[in-house]
């Protein structure tokens, strides 16, 4: 078989990050290896974010720039992917004319077979219906040479249905992998050098509800904290409403669970939380993190919040900015609210102006810089342990690894230490990392 490469270019969030680790996986046994330049490329696949406005036009800026590269290669094959793929189906031709193949998040199991009808018939190809199984998840991708760290997908879609968003109509709705497929792809991880995995999916907390065993997020990561070798899990995101004390305990009593949560706030507006759909007021937020602070006094925090939701007042700004003093989250991904297709916030009027956006999450991240540099400051002096992940972006005689909290640690080090847990002390707390020194036992 001919060696033929295949680029791919990944927008948005995590799943999206571990659906391309699975198409390039499926994509092996058809000879497609993957390569870090275009130029080079026989297939590329752009797998698209739709979640927000700026992710959605930053997916086709980048897809009109690759579509170029068919001027000199007619042969290349140019593939659009994701989420986004699954919100525009055909209307993704119109906008740009020269893709050949146009497949959604249920769709990637079947990546090979459209490949080859591409290679073979050259005509368009579009797949953008929705699975009742959830057959795409099941696709076992095997860690790049090297990993220690690895997502696992626990569950797929969404029922929320929260005022802005666009996923559960994108990823369809909320299905859980059963707990024994589960277990088995992170057995097979950890025999591939996987120490650590992040369970994914739109609301973890409601990971089971739909399976037919009984079987809730709880006693999945307890089923996983027995796995042998492997060292230690995450998971992300949490819906703060469905967050249950039994969760909250495990970040005391189940041992490989690190000290870190995701959780979305939105607002700290309860006016704008209820237009929102959220189900929960800031003071239940609160009372959900005074409760995690007590269990684990040490757990880092991080959250999301949208400014600029539709009605959002001054007095609602100000809320969020008030639950933020009050709270202090370890690091905030911060947005401007942009109207999305078919969901129940595009019908409101989108009326708090660009510049009045602009201004209010200017001031909020400032405010959070302020929070995290506060958070990294006070953690110098402290020993942490490390897992070791490569080496460091910064310098060569430097090694970087994360923290149980999921912050960055640099430190001077020795590749032999890569998949290893060390204890670290730290020195200096910066804006995005912070910096230690290996301390000798
Ligand atoms: N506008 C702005 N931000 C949004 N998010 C989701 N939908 C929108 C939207 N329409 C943000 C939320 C979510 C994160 C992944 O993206 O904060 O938690
Ligand atoms: Fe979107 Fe809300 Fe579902 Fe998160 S919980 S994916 S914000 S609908």
């Amino acid at each position: 078989m001919n060696k033929k490469y295949l680029y791919i270019e990944t927008f948005g969030c995590q799943m999206n990050v571990h659906d391309s680790e699975q198409m390039a996986v499926l994509l092996e046994p058809s000879g497609y290896t993957l390569t870090d330049d275009a130029q080079k490329a026989d297939l590329i696949l752009i797998n698209g974010c739709s979640i927000r406005e700026k992710a959605e036009q930053k997916a086709f800026s980048e897809l009109g720039r690759l579509i170029r590269l068919k001027e000199k290669k007619p042969e290349l094959i140019v593939g659009f992917a994701g989420c986004l793929a699954q919100h525009l189906g055909r209307k993704v031709y119109s906008r740009v004319r020269n893709v050949d193949l146009v497949f959604g998040t249920h769709n990637i199991h079947r990546l090979p077979e459209m490949i080859s009808a591409c290679e073979q018939e050259r005509k368009k190809i579009t797949q953008t219906n929705f699975s009742s199984k959830i057959t795409s998840l099941n696709i076992f991708a095997p860690p790049l040479h090297g990993s220690i760290s690895s997502f696992v997908s626990i569950m797929q879609g969404c029922d929320n249905y929260c005022a802005y968003c666009v996923v559960p109509y994108l990823r369809g709705p909320e299905m859980s992998r059963t707990p024994d497929d589960v277990i088995v792809e992170i057995q097979k991880l950890v025999e591939s050098g996987i120490k650590e995995v992040t369970l994914l999916g739109q609301n973890v907390n409601s990971y089971g509800r739909k399976l037919q065993q009984e079987c809730n997020f709880v006693s999945l990561i307890k089923k996983i904290n027995d796995i042998d070798g492997l060292e230690r899990i995450r998971f992300t995101t949490s819906h703060p409403r469905d967050l249950s004390d039994d969760l909250i305990d495990c970040f005391a009593s189940v041992p490989k669970l690190c000290e870190h949560i995701h959780m979305a706030v939105q607002s700290g507006s309860d006016h704008i939380l209820k237009q929102m759909n959220r189900g929960y007021t800031a003071e239940d937020f609160l009372e959900k993190v005074e409760k995690l602070r007590h269990v684990c006094p040490h757990i880092s925090i991080t959250s999301d919040i949208i400014v600029g939701f539709p009605g959002e007042t001054q007095e609602d700004y100000q809320a969020t900015i008030d639950l933020m003093e009050k709270i202090r989250f370890d690091l905030l991904f911060s947005f401007k609210y942009s109207a999305r297709a078919g969901t129940a916030a595009q019908k409101l009027p989108d009326d708090v102006p660009t510049d009045e956006k602009n201004r209010r999450l200017k001031d909020l991240q400032a405010l959070q810089n302020i929070h995290t540099q506060e958070k990294h400051t006070a953690l110098e002096g402290s020993v942490q342990e490390v897992l070791v992940e490569g080496r460091s972006r910064n310098s060569e005689q430097d090694m970087m690894g994360r923290a149980r909290s999921w912050k960055i640690v640099n430190f001077k080090g020795t590749p032999e230490t890569i998949g290893q847990r060390i204890n670290v002390e730290i020195t200096r707390g910066y804006l995005h990392s912070l910096r230690g020194k290996i301390k000798e036992n």
